[in-house]
């Protein structure tokens, strides 16, 4: 008969082709740590139920966590015949307990086993995800209240628009973060619910409690229908839309930035050091990320601590001390191999395009061996996510105004450049309007306003007194006090506006919420 866990009514072995397809262990093993936490879960509900003796759970337990030990060590041998996570961990599990191993998967198929790892493996992934983004927020909050005086034209149609703090725009990227993680802790909830307990299909056959294992596992209930247990994977679908929310969120900023780093524009700078670090990421490919990644996190957190932001960096670990690049770091990009005075936003158009990784994702329905294909692109979105949220948490940061000391303000002198007078021609409108004229008037008065400093080649802040009147009798003196862009976005103090109240504001509510933990 086929050596095959499940073989015991088959003869022959398969079609290599076939074995190729099948097998999932190649990818499916990052589900080893919430694979052995269910099955050792299992084994103590076994017991609970008298289906296993106290000693033979025992037993089980220990050998899980030595199964558990050896993957962590990088010292788990894989064999051929290991198809997936699941069977690998027990053909293991019986090599060091012996034939007791065969006891745990009583009552439980892989049905409902591989549901539950990926349910704990998810809920695991995504909370570090919602503590990258909380990073990411309390950065682009110290950067929105630092940067307060600063004032940008606004576009919309990419066409200069209104007045804005740049502190507003970057408040904007974080209110949708905060959405995107108050929908993620919404999810967390959703989803934590254990299908352990379904069987293959029908239900559990042994009365095992899962409302016990629930518990152990940290689920706050258990899916109610076993049918629904094995073949429900909307919480992947789930996952998978809301990372690519993310991604949209991400992509936006990145695009952004990309513009404004432009000589035409010249609004921001991104700094080098985090250019290259990016660098050498990217021409590793983005698959690799292990030790390439820690080196990121490593700069991140480095130059994060060199701009004196100060912020609490909960998720990076710390990079053991001997590592060679810390004596031996990478040498900085050149930017072009070509033209010498080129510097990329390669971090940013990175951001950009591995969004797109993340959209094209599709997603599975019924339970048959077709839901195994929904790990991958978890693994990937995470992957990409992680990667995604702390490289922008690491390019906002670090983003510069200019070169250092008598030249740092050269960036928000070109922001300010940026504004023209015919920006303030919603706030001449306004002027009238406040003087009781109705708005669909003074918007045709300001537009002809708009006309006439064209015609004459000049701005609208030059044009006479008696040209206003021309237009309009209730133009007085104080037009003049039109012309200033401070005021102008002073005015919008309305709730959630540009104004500098409106701005602190935001930033009170944003470093609340962070606070809530
Ligand atoms: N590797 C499989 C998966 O990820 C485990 C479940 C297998 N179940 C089955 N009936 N063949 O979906």
């Amino acid at each position: 008969t086929s050596q095959k866990l499940w073989g015991g009514r088959f003869t022959g072995a398969n079609d290599p082709l076939m074995d190729a397809i099948n097998v999932s262990i190649h990818f499916d093993r990052r589900l080893y740590g919430a694979d052995i936490l269910g099955s050792i879960a299992y084994s103590k509900a076994l017991a609970k139920n008298h289906i296993i003796s106290p000693s033979e759970r025992d037993s089980l337990v220990t050998g899980l966590q030595q199964v558990l030990q050896e993957w962590d060590d990088n010292k788990f041998v894989l064999q051929p015949a290991d198809e997936d996570i699941h069977t690998a961990n027990e053909r293991r599990l019986g090599e060091i307990v012996g034939s007791v191993a065969g006891k745990l998967h009583t009552g439980r198929s892989r049905n409902d086993q591989v549901a539950t790892d990926m349910r704990i493996w998810v809920r695991e992934e995504a909370s570090k995800l919602l503590a990258n983004l909380k990073e990411l927020i309390a950065v682009a909050v110290n950067r929105a209240e630092r940067e307060i005086d600063v004032l940008m034209p606004g576009y919309t149609h990419m066409q200069r628009a209104q007045p804005i703090r740049w502190s507003h725009l970057v408040l904007s990227y974080a209110w949708f973060w905060q959405n995107d993680a108050d929908r993620l802790a919404q999810y967390i909830h959703r989803m934590n619910v254990l299908p352990l307990g379904s069987g293959a299909l029908a239900g559990n056959p042994f009365d095992i409690d899962r409302d016990f294992l629930a518990t152990e596992l940290g689920f706050r209930g258990v899916v109610p229908n076993s049918l629904l247990g094995v073949s429900d994977r909307d919480f992947v679908a789930e996952f998978l839309f809301w990372a690519s929310l993310v991604m949209i969120h991400v992509s936006r900023f990145a695009e952004d930035m990309i513009i404004y780093s432009t000589s035409e524009f010249g609004f921001v700078q991104l700094a080098d050091t985090y250019r290259y670090v990016w660098d050498e990421v990217a021409g590793g490919g983005c698959g690799e990320l292990g030790k390439r990644r820690m080196q990121v996190l490593f700069l991140i957190r480095r130059s994060l601590r060199d701009t004196n932001d100060s912020i609490a960096i909960v998720t990076l670990p710390r990079p053991p001390a001997d590592q060679s690049y810390l004596s031996n770091p990478p040498p900085p990009s050149t930017g072009s191999s070509l033209m010498p005075q080129k510097k990329n936003p390669d971090s940013l158009e990175l951001l950009r395009g591995k969004s797109g990784r993340v959209f094209g994702q599709g997603t599975p329905s019924t339970y048959n061996k077709d839901l195994q294909e929904d790990k991958e692109p978890v693994f990937d979105a995470v992957d990409t996510l992680s990667v995604s949220l702390q490289i922008t948490a690491g390019v906002l940061s670090t983003l510069t105004w200019g070169v250092v000391g008598l030249l740092a303000r050269v960036k928000i002198r070109r922001m300010r450049a940026g504004l023209s007078h015919d920006m303030l021609a919603t706030d001449l409108a306004e002027y009238l309007v406040r003087k009781g004229v109705p708005f669909r008037e003074t918007h045709h008065i300001a537009g002809a306003a708009v006309k006439l400093a064209e015609e004459r080649g000049t701005s609208m802040a030059h044009l006479n007194l008696s040209d206003f009147q021309d237009l309009h009798p209730a133009f007085v003196d104080d037009v003049t006090e039109v012309w200033d862009f401070e005021r102008s976005v002073e005015q919008r103090s309305t709730q959630g506006g540009t104004s500098e109240k409106s701005v602190r504001d935001q930033i009170e509510k944003l470093r609340e919420w962070l606070k809530q933990g």
